[in-house]
């Protein structure tokens, strides 16, 4: 399987019970690296850029509105498949059906302040990682 990277975000609901280092070692546990990570704040507006794809789901303004409730981390993780691995490690969105030992499951308060975003294909973790990061942030 190919090295690839996958954006990850830790939420508010984690940076707030600063959880941040916790989550990381799940990463590295499970053989991801973050190759890159800042702690920054969203406006409203960037968060309802990010999450634009659910711009008709009904908990939009909901998840919108938290994620700009509080700082987030927000990190590209490189390694073999790692968009599938680091999927595997966050556990299912709603943390009643995530598997034990995943983020989700350990420290996800419900299905929407669930802990971790990661992104879940080669094309949206690449647009993703460039909303966020730019080339010079990214070493090799
Ligand atoms: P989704 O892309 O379905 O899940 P994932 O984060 O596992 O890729 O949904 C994006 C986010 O939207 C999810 O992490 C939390 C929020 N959400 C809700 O608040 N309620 C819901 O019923 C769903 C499905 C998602």
């Amino acid at each position: 399987m190919a090295t690839e990277r996958t954006l990850s975000i830790i939420k508010p609901d984690a940076t707030k019970r600063n959880l941040t280092g916790k989550i990381n070692a799940k990463f590295e546990d499970a053989g991801l690296r973050i190759v890159a990570q800042k702690r920054i704040k969203l406006s409203s507006e960037q968060a309802g850029k990010f999450y634009e794809v659910h711009k008709e789901r009904p908990f939009y303004g909901e998840l919108v509105e938290f994620m700009a409730s509080e700082p987030v981390v927000v990190q590209v993780l490189e390694g073999e498949g790692a968009i599938a691995k680091n999927r595997e490690v966050m556990g299912a969105t709603n943390p009643a059906d995530a598997a034990e030992g995943t983020i989700r499951k350990e420290f996800a308060l419900s299905v929407g302040e669930n802990t971790v975003h990661g992104s879940d294909a080669p094309e949206t973790a690449a647009q993703e990682i460039a909303f966020f990061f730019s080339g010079l942030e990214l070493v090799g």
